[in-house]
């Protein structure tokens, strides 16, 4: 057939409107995120071994995306398709190719034809072939076949929502290898995300090769971490990537048509580069460690020619490195103690006209984003740039919230929507006792989902502002590319919806209806995703206190999304399809088992086996997740032994960090006789600031301080005192037990440690209450007490 012939085809096809509406038709393709036009016909296109990938000769665009479509069908489904350069496609085949007519007009979009004579990728950028081939990708897996697969025939034109599709990976709180971060752009890529905001400098590392100022990374890129050499921790913690390194990862981004932005944050977070030349841009001039403290430190740059001397340098180096317009300079959460104490700054200030420091940090921030547009770049910086007024050329990345963005687009400044309520992922993603190390609050799939980068408040003009939307792996809490990755899927599936997809289209149970296929992919990638969203909690109608006075249980089973079906079983076997299926509330006789598995509609595992055992021990034991913050105090944050320790099964406690204080709700107290209290001692490795001082001691009346467990409140009798034993290095486990007096009925215990607040922090793992008869039988008691 000619090529007009086959264009001619192509357009009758498109007209023959099926009577589907879009929601149905998007939710039986296995795609995310979402297309902007979908219209499917009846027939359907075999692709098999035989099919070639055809492209135009010498077409470097086109053959990419051809090469990226056949090394994942490769991997993912064992599916090997030939790549064949020649001046016109075979009947049957995948073509691939740009054209300047090609029928989408927005920038990255791409148009895909699937007819009963093949398959025609076409666009008028290389980005939007190599969307197009992401697309089809995922056409090609819609199951965990491997080999040949059909697909329906259909005419899709797409087109991104958002230029900024945007994922930031912290590389400075923790570091992560080359591959690491190769294989978080190869994610990027298969979700269309355009931007990679690189967080390579901050108190505790900097991590990036400047050639003229070796001792960024010499001392910068290194520090002690608390318990070095214990538990496997390292006597140094750090690393750096090499210009080298860097040059090779901004070309593996290139080819899948993304944009690294580099971020050297300043003018706080600055110690690891304070510590590596203190006189040079020091305010003080006396060197500090490297920082092994999370939070926010008082370390800032000087102010001074000498200080942004040395930043213009180091953004020379930078700017030779990254080809992006965009680069970030931080401007977070830089506290003014420094600039307040010193001299020389203060005279500088008066020289200058500004009388506070946040105007000073307007007129620094104003200094080196005018340096960057005399290059032809531009700054961008987090929503604190915008505190003493913001520089006419900035752009704005809002964090605390959305108001920072709401604020600069009305004041004509381009913006980035990064809210930590909504797309910050080292935000735990449940609340179950078995989430990894993170921080609280909860950030569930679905709030990622809901989220719309544009507030309603914003007028057309002001929403043109709006760049896009990007979320962030903030790594203090993800010490490991295994905690990275359960951080990110499946939230980055909710995130490329958010940045792709137009509002009218989106919907949650379509998205959910997508997932499976999603998951199943990432099962072939090997991607150890989260699968809290949709893991089974099993849970006690009426609490524990019913079941043990009961000896009987009613036992609800859902998860998260309320999604897929539940297959369950109580005689202890592992639940499959053929189990009984979960339909109300489960009654049983204790003690039982109960083991449980969530499946989609097509047999998809969707998380794995959760169990509980309920018997009495068992329902007197509380783990660290389940215990409820103190008056006053906060969920925190969810720790390991010590900071950088990177297996995934190690130990993690849920801490208060200003005031170390968890109640046990509701505990039945009827022929209670002990407790024993697994504990940990943690590093308090907080850079708290101005908040110090909401940090609360409590009296200690033995010489390490104990855990005082006092009866309905916390000014409460004391019921007993479990004293903490000697010693201060963190990544200890205690057993702590000691004798109740006699109670009876429901209570909470106010659980508190009274260790100084200066020390080490501890915190509990679980809370067994145990009856008289148990404590008799001191072979149950899981550990053996510490003094
Ligand atoms: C930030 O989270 N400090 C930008």
């Amino acid at each position: 057939m000619s090529r007009a012939l086959v264009s001619i085809g192509w357009a009758l096809a498109w007209l023959a409107i099926p009577a589907l509406t879009f929601a149905d038709q998007a939710r039986s393709l296995p795609l995310i995120p979402l297309p902007a036009q979908i219209e499917r016909h009846d027939g359907r296109f075999e692709v098999t071994t035989d099919t070639t990938l055809s492209v135009p000769a010498d077409h470097a665009d086109a053959l990419n995306a051809a090469h990226q479509l056949a090394e994942l069908l490769g991997r993912t489904r064992g599916l090997l398709l030939t790549v064949r350069q020649e001046p016109a496609p075979s009947p049957r085949a995948i073509r691939i190719a740009l054209d300047p007519n090609a029928p989408v007009t927005q920038p990255e979009g791409y148009a895909l034809e699937v007819g009963h004579n093949g398959i025609r990728l076409s666009a008028r950028s290389g980005a939007g072939l190599f969307y197009g081939a992401m697309t089809l990708w995922q056409l090609l897996t819609p199951d965990d076949h491997r080999g040949a697969v059909s697909v329906p025939e259909l005419s899709m034109r797409d087109w991104p929502r958002f230029g900024w599709r945007g994922l930031m990976l912290d590389s400075a709180r923790h570091f992560q290898s080359v591959d690491t971060v190769k294989q978080l752009l190869d994610a990027m890529a298969e979700h269309k995300l355009n931007v990679f905001h690189w967080h390579l400098t901050d108190d505790q590392g900097w991590r990036l090769q400047i050639k003229r100022y070796p001792e960024l990374t010499a001392i910068g890129a290194w520090r002690t971490p608390p318990g070095a050499g214990t538990h496997g921790e390292p006597n140094r913690y750090g690393g750096f990537y090499t210009q080298a390194q860097v040059r090779d990862i901004v070309a593996y981004a290139t080819a899948r048509h993304i944009t690294v932005v580099p971020e050297l944050d300043m003018p706080g977070h600055a110690q690891a580069a304070v510590a590596s030349y203190p006189q040079r841009i020091g305010v003080t001039g006396e060197r500090p460690a490297v920082s092994v403290d999370w939070g926010v430190n008082p370390y800032l740059y000087a102010t001074d020619a000498n200080s942004l001397g040395f930043i213009k340098n180091v953004l020379d180096e930078v700017m030779a490195l990254f080809p992006s317009t965009y680069i970030h300079v931080g401007g977070d959460e830089a506290i003014k103690d420094q600039w307040k104490a010193s001299s020389a700054v203060q005279a500088q200030m008066k020289q200058l006209g500004i009388n506070d420091e946040n105007a000073m940090q307007s007129w620094f921030i104003d200094q080196i984003g005018r340096y960057l547009d005399k290059h032809g770049r531009r700054l961008i910086g987090w929503d604190e740039i915008l505190e003493g007024g913001l520089p006419a050329s900035a752009s704005v990345m809002s964090w605390r919230g959305t108001q920072g963005a709401i604020d600069a687009a009305r004041m004509g400044h381009d913006v980035v929507l990064a809210p930590g309520s909504a797309l910050y992922f080292d935000h735990l993603q449940s609340d179950r006792a078995d989430e990894p190390n993170g921080r609280y609050d909860v950030l569930p799939l679905k709030t990622v989902y809901a989220f719309d980068p544009i507030d309603r408040s914003l007028t057309a003009d002001q929403a043109g502002h709006v760049l896009g939307t990007e979320a962030a792996l903030w790594s203090e809490y993800l010490p490991s590319a295994w905690h990275i990755e359960h951080a990110l899927f499946p939230r980055i599936d909710a995130l490329a919806e958010v940045a792709w997809s137009a509002p009218a289209v989106r919907d949650w149970h379509s998205f959910l209806a997508r997932m499976p296929a999603q998951l199943r992919r990432y099962r072939a990638l090997d991607i150890p995703f989260a699968d809290s969203a949709y893991a089974v909690n099993i849970t006690l109608d009426g609490g524990a206190n019913v079941a043990l006075s009961s000896g009987k249980a009613r036992v609800s089973l859902a998860n998260q999304v309320d999604d897929g079906q539940v297959h369950y079983t109580t005689d202890g076997s592992i639940p499959t399809l053929a189990s009984p299926r979960y339909v109300g509330p489960i009654e049983l006789s204790l003690p039982a088992t109960v083991r449980a598995q969530p499946f989609a509609a097509d047999g998809t595992v969707l998380a794995a086996v959760r169990s509980r055992v309920l018997d009495d021990a068992a329902l007197r034991t509380l783990p660290s997740s389940e215990l409820v913050p103190c008056p006053d105090g906060d969920s925190g944050l969810r720790l390991p032994l010590l900071p950088d320790l990177g297996a995934p099964d190690t130990p993690v406690y849920n801490a208060d960090i200003f005031r170390a204080c968890k109640i046990y709700p509701a505990a039945r107290l009827d022929g209670i006789a002990a407790i024993h209290v697994d504990a940990a001692r943690l590093p308090r490795n907080f850079g708290l600031a101005h908040d110090q001082v909401k940090v609360i001691s409590y009296p200690a009346t033995t010489a390490h301080g104990e855990l005082e467990v006092r009866l309905d409140r916390c000014d409460g009798p004391v019921l007993v005192r479990l004293p903490l034993p000697a010693g201060k290095a963190p990544g200890a486990r205690m057993s702590l037990s000691g004798a109740m007096p006699a109670q009876s009925g429901g209570h909470d215990l106010c659980m508190r440690f009274t260790a100084p607040s200066d020390g080490p922090l501890y915190a509990i793992g679980t809370v067994q209450l145990i009856t008289a008869a148990k404590k008799h039988a001191t072979s149950d008691l899981p550990g053996k007490p510490t003094p």
